[in-house]
């Protein structure tokens, strides 16, 4: 199986993506994330049809790291993984989707945020959680906190990150890569917007090897 906490470190962002047309959008957004340096993305089952947009983005772009977000049911596990998803992300901490998913072989990133998910993820032997909704759920001093009876464990932050704060929270050594749709918003993706998206991802990377460099 592929490295791929150590593929999403390497790659430090990964956009969180609802995508409402994945046959208008999913090619030339694949196109449009690898172009800026970011060949990762998270499809939310937020939409119909994610399914659907994973396996586009595969075909389009083969080498880049699809996985699957707000996965809710094993249902939906089964519908990731036979589009190509390559992960699979939960908004919350669910022993059964954590069980089935390393049963196939999927790597999964749980939403945990409390000190009682943390202690369940312990015995999955995850390496990697999400931290979800990051700002809303304390930040960066909350993330930090917790790493003192944690350290085991690197996260992955979403929900309230952008340009603004990506710094600070990559420079953070708990920290594996910051989750975001700052660079794929609904405004961008109705209106193919894809340079701009290209140039989005650009910048993020630009963060990533600064907060890196001084790290
Ligand atoms: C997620 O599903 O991880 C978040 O909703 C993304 O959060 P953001 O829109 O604040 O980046």
């Amino acid at each position: 199986m592929k490295d791929i906490n150590g593929l999403i470190s390497e790659i430090g962002v990964v956009p969180v993506i609802k995508l409402n047309n994945p046959e208008r959008d999913a090619a030339p957004l694949a196109k449009a994330l690898c172009a800026g340096g970011v060949p990762v993305a998270e499809v939310t089952f937020r939409a119909a049809g994610a399914d659907k947009a994973i396996r586009l983005m595969r075909e389009t772009c083969p080498d880049m790291l699809v996985g699957a977000g707000t996965v809710l049911t094993l249902e939906q596990v089964d519908a990731a993984f036979e589009a190509g998803a390559q992960f699979i992300v939960t908004p919350g901490f669910d022993p059964e989707i954590v069980a089935y998913c390393q049963e196939k072989g999927l790597a999964i990133y749980p939403g945990c945020t409390t000190p009682t998910d943390y202690h369940a993820a312990l015995k999955f032997g995850l390496k990697v959680l999400k931290f979800f909704p990051a700002e809303q759920s304390g930040g960066l001093s909350k993330i930090k906190a917790m790493s003192a009876p944690f350290p085991m464990f690197k996260v992955m932050p979403t929900g309230g990150i952008s340009l603004k704060n990506l710094k600070e929270y990559l420079s953070c050594p708990v920290i594996c890569a910051c989750g975001g749709s700052y660079m794929v918003t609904a405004e961008l993706i109705d209106g193919g917007e894809w340079e701009k998206i290209t140039e989005l991802c650009r910048k993020s990377v630009e963060i990533v090897k600064e907060a890196r460099a001084n790290g």
